[in-house]
């Protein structure tokens, strides 16, 4: 790609290599149905958008406990490690020059409901504290269940499943894995005061929350190298009813606590119009750092010219074009996103957003 723009310049960093540094962000887009297996269709998907420097899978449930809502694929079974496969393998078959294929691993926590799960159970949380939160499901919109307060058990058990789902990413093809502690899910939900009202050695000062997720990233950093490894964090967003009394304390000691253990990035989401967070974890962290959320190609431009990040990562833009590093290069315009097929359904909305010819 021709052009003048840092944005589509070439990325050498300390544990990721970049063709440009127009990021696909991760997007949840619910198509995966009952079987929670990838499908041919999310195949074409991701492979129409292979051009991105990097691209984040949507977030994908790490156990069958991880489930929060319909449609969202999984990585806990030999058939779930197959359907990926075919989807890493289409992306490649796409790329004309290599690029990383990350995939997003959650576990929702608290955001879920007992009839979006197989046995009937909660979720499973820091502390026995209910989202304030609706949840579409299998019997109408509801309310997220009083989730259960998780024990030292539970705590071992979900390790265990984020190492295997990361193995199993892994044995798909992916580069490496984005462990999604933002947006109010279980990671997250473990991080922020709000949420985590434990009194054991997994809750109260921020040292106490930052462990479970710290634990999490060392087993899977073990397990399939830390290089292939990536955090996602959301300092400020209050989404699914997360809040810290002080993100900056937060998300700074989170930072500086990654720093130094050789991950691949990490991920910043938090609006580009007030990034006041951003510049201490930039700061505090000394490997790569991608930014996101609203940006566009100006603001992604600035972003990476004043140092505030090394990538930049595009959510409802890159989901409504295919091709965007391209009309980023050739100043195109751009097809607007469809939000009322961003969750579920079938084509329309998800593969026939046209490309430039
Ligand atoms: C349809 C949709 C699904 C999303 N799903 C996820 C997800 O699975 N994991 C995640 O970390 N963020 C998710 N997000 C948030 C995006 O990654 C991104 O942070 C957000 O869209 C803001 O970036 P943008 O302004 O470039 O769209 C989703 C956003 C959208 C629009």
């Amino acid at each position: 790609m021709t052009s003048d723009l840092k944005l589509l310049s070439s990325y050498e960093g300390p544990a990721l290599s970049t063709p440009n540094r127009v990021v696909m962000a991760p997007m949840t887009r619910n198509r995966a149905g009952e079987s929670r297996v990838a499908n041919p269709m999310m195949a074409t998907y991701y492979a129409q958008r292979a051009t991105a420097g990097l691209l984040i899978s949507e977030s994908v449930d790490v156990s069958p406990e991880a489930i929060g809502y319909p449609g969202t694929p999984g990585l806990y079974s030999a058939e779930m490690v197959a359907g990926w496969k075919q989807v890493v393998d289409a992306v490649r078959d796409a790329q004309d020059e290599p690029a990383p294929f990350f995939c997003q691993l959650f576990h929702t926590g608290r955001v879920s409901h007992t009839s979006l799960r197989a046995d009937g159970t909660p979720g499973h949380a820091p502390s026995a504290i209910q989202a304030d939160v609706q949840l579409y499901t299998p019997v109408g919109m509801v309310q997220a269940s009083v989730p259960k307060a998780m024990t030292g058990e539970d705590i071992t058990r979900t390790i265990g499943h984020y190492v295997a789902a990361a193995e199993g990413a892994v044995a798909a093809g992916f580069d490496g894995v984005e462990l999604n502690a933002g947006n109010g899910y279980l990671l997250h939900q473990f991080l922020a005061d709000g949420t985590n009202q434990r009194t054991d050695g997994y809750g109260g000062s921020v040292d106490g929350r930052l462990r479970f997720v710290l634990e999490v990233i060392d087993a899977v950093s073990e397990a399939i190298g830390p290089d292939k490894v990536a955090v996602r964090v959301s300092p400020v967003n209050t989404t699914n009813g997360v809040s810290d009394s002080d993100p900056h304390a937060t998300f700074t000691a989170l930072a500086e606590a990654l720093d130094g253990r050789g991950l691949a990035y990490l991920h910043v989401i938090e609006s580009c119009d007030s990034a006041t967070v951003t510049p201490a974890i930039r700061e505090a962290f000394g490997g790569t750092l991608i930014v996101n959320d609203g940006y566009d190609c100006d603001r992604g431009e600035h972003a990476i010219t004043t140092g505030l990040a090394d990538l930049v990562s595009y959510g409802r833009m890159f989901l409504a074009n295919p091709d965007l590093p391209r009309r980023f290069a050739e100043g195109a315009s751009l097809n607007e996103p469809d939000a009322a097929t961003f969750y579920g359904g079938a084509e329309p909305g998800y593969i026939d957003y046209p490309a430039l010819d």
